[in-house]
């Protein structure tokens, strides 16, 4: 029997160990990979954003906001308990990069869609401690100031569609996406209609509180509300989730 002593006295044999305790650890986590069919839930409702939504996020980006809110809720309790259910890998397929984020000095936003009115993100982002008193948030009041660039929405739609996004460059796309999110859906992910389908959801949705102009305020307002809603949990039981983990 060799002694603890001994290991730790000997480097060589010390090294050679400690390759064989990690080299099970990695074995434990990658093996059952090649065992599952996908990583990825099949679940019903995903889709691309929408190119408004798409400048939010790029705005979302912009701002830093990641450094202080991860959008990953995780399959813990108390997480589900508190923001809801824990975030799917379907979810964020279409993002790139991900938003999963590693701080979270403010709450997650995996689910912060619909949980707040537009005027209430309106605004918190020009002045959180308006509405959370104590809040350590900073202020973006230059969001409602901005007008939204958006003359080069066909441009980062294409960008995404090489990345495997599918926003759709011709008919044949388009009707693909049709069958798979119907058609309305499939409307907006059309490259060529991106620029009026962003001017009729900034209009329509009125994010900002002013139908006259179309600001930054608008996109990342439309981007917050969406987050972690596609998915209706609804429709699926619990333990369908737990196939795929
Ligand atoms: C310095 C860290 C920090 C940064 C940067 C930051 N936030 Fe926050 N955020 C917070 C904190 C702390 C809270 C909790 C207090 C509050 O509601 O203001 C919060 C709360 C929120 C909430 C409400 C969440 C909830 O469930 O109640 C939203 C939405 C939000 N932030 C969006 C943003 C967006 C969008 C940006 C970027 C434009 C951003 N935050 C940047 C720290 C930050």
């Amino acid at each position: 029997m060799i002694k603890h002593e001994q290991i730790e006295t000997n480097a060589g044999l010390l090294i050679a160990l400690t390759m064989i305790v990690i080299s099970i650890g990695g074995l434990v986590e990658i093996v059952p990979l090649f065992f599952i069919e996908d990583t990825i839930e099949k679940v019903e409702g995903v889709r691309p954003y929408t190119p408004l939504e798409l400048r939010g996020r790029d705005i979302y980006q912009r701002e830093g906001c990641y450094l202080c809110h991860s959008q990953m809720i995780r399959p813990f309790r108390d997480e589900m308990l508190r923001y809801g259910h824990y975030s799917l890998a379907a979810e964020s397929q279409y993002d790139h990069p991900f938003q999963w984020g590693s701080k979270r000095t403010g709450p997650d936003l995996g689910r912060v869609g619909g949980k707040y009115s537009n005027e209430w993100h309106v605004a918190h982002l020009l002045g959180p401690r308006d509405v959370v008193p104590g809040s350590i948030m900073p202020n973006y009041p230059w969001l409602l100031e901005n007008d939204l660039p958006y003359s080069d929405i066909q441009d980062r739609l294409r960008a995404l569609r090489t990345a495997g996004v599918p926003y759709s460059a011709n008919q044949e796309e388009y009707e693909a996406n049709v069958e798979r999110f119907g058609e309305e859906v499939a409307g907006q992910l059309d490259i060529l209609n991106a620029e009026e389908n962003l001017v009729g959801q900034a209009l329509n949705g009125n994010y900002d509180g002013n139908r006259g102009r179309i600001t930054e305020m608008d996109a990342i307002v439309a981007y917050l509300q969406v987050l972690g809603t596609m998915v209706d949990f609804g429709q699926y039981d619990q333990g369908y989730f737990v196939e795929f983990r």
